[in-house]
């Protein structure tokens, strides 16, 4: 069975990986903390913990162990959380050509993921789609050009640009977790910013299916649903979460993120779910606890 080693497994996306994916492969995962905080309601798949991979030579120990045939990077440091630049480019910039050559050493295949960050999402009805991989990135923000620069295309290297909602294990900072805490309060949604993501749901089952279906794509590619404004969106989350909300549409903010992924849907046969879908996996998905 393909061995997986997944680092970051209890970010956002790192844990709803390892969720979705124990099932079908042999799962390992790689924490910061210590092994024995993987939460007992996850999948008791093997944990590698205290794995702080900006110390040096902690990937290729890492590697020489677990020996994965693929590896899964959900390490990053996102916006929503502060970061100093040199943390940004370090974790963001650095580390993912770091792990692409241990991956290359150790024979693994190495995915990554990107944001829909790395454009400035100025709204132009010359871009009817969204982004393309021809159009040029123009980050306007650290997380952006840190995002960029650690892009990594070659042989065995699966970049894609993308985002993605979904629960998280702590803290309150994603755009679901963030509504989850508005109970009971007035919140305004934006009607003009554009967004193509997934649940992290489906982008877990997206990963499976490149491991499984694609073990020889690489590249940098654009991966995304169908448009949908983030009011749109918060709305969609608090009626079929009967969330106890009142969401107002404000159209002064404009930005326009939305990523093209003709290329990579024709090349892979994906087709997304519906937003609906997406909207009821993240309602779903439960909040698990830190052991
Ligand atoms: N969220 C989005 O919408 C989105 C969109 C596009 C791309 N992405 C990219 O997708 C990836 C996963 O995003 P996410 O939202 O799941 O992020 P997240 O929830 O913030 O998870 C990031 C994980 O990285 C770990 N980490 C940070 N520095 C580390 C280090 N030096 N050594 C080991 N682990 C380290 C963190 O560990 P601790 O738990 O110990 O802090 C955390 O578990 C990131 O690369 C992000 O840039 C995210």
């Amino acid at each position: 069975m393909t061995r997986v080693l997944i680092l970051g497994g209890l970010g956002m996306l790192g844990h709803e990986l390892a969720r979705t994916l124990s099932d079908h492969l042999d799962v390992g995962v790689a924490i910061r903390r210590p092994a024995d905080a993987w939460p007992s309601s996850l999948p008791q798949v093997a944990v590698t913990g205290g794995t702080d991979l900006l110390i040096p030579d902690a990937a290729s120990r890492l590697f020489d162990a677990a020996r994965p045939d693929v590896v899964v990077n959900c390490v990053g440091a996102i916006k929503q959380k502060s970061m100093a630049e040199l943390d940004a480019f370090a974790i963001n910039a650095e580390l993912p050509r770091l792990l692409a050559r241990a991956c290359a050493a150790h024979g693994a295949r190495f995915i990554h993921f990107s944001t829909d960050c790395v454009f400035s999402g100025a709204p132009t009805p010359a871009r009817a789609l969204g982004y393309t991989e021809q159009h040029t990135p123009d980050p306007v923000d650290l997380y952006g050009r840190s995002k960029l620069r650690g892009e990594i295309g070659g042989s065995g290297c699966l970049t894609m640009r993308t985002s993605f909602i979904g629960r998280e294990i702590e803290g309150h900072v994603s755009l679901a977790e963030w509504l989850f805490a508005q109970a009971g309060k007035s919140i305004r949604g934006y009607r003009g910013a554009l967004y193509s993501g997934f649940s992290t749901t489906a982008m877990a089952a997206l990963v499976r299916e490149l491991i499984q279906r694609h073990p020889d794509l690489s590249g940098i590619w654009h991966v995304s649903a169908e448009a949908i404004s983030k009011y749109d969106l918060l709305n969609l989350l608090i009626q079929r979460g009967r969330l106890d909300i009142a969401l107002t549409p404000d159209s002064d903010f404009q930005c326009d993120r939305r990523l093209d992924s003709t290329r990579f849907r024709q090349v892979t046969g994906w087709t997304s779910p519906s937003w609906e879908e997406m909207v009821d996996q993240v309602l779903s998905q439960p909040r698990h606890s830190l052991k």
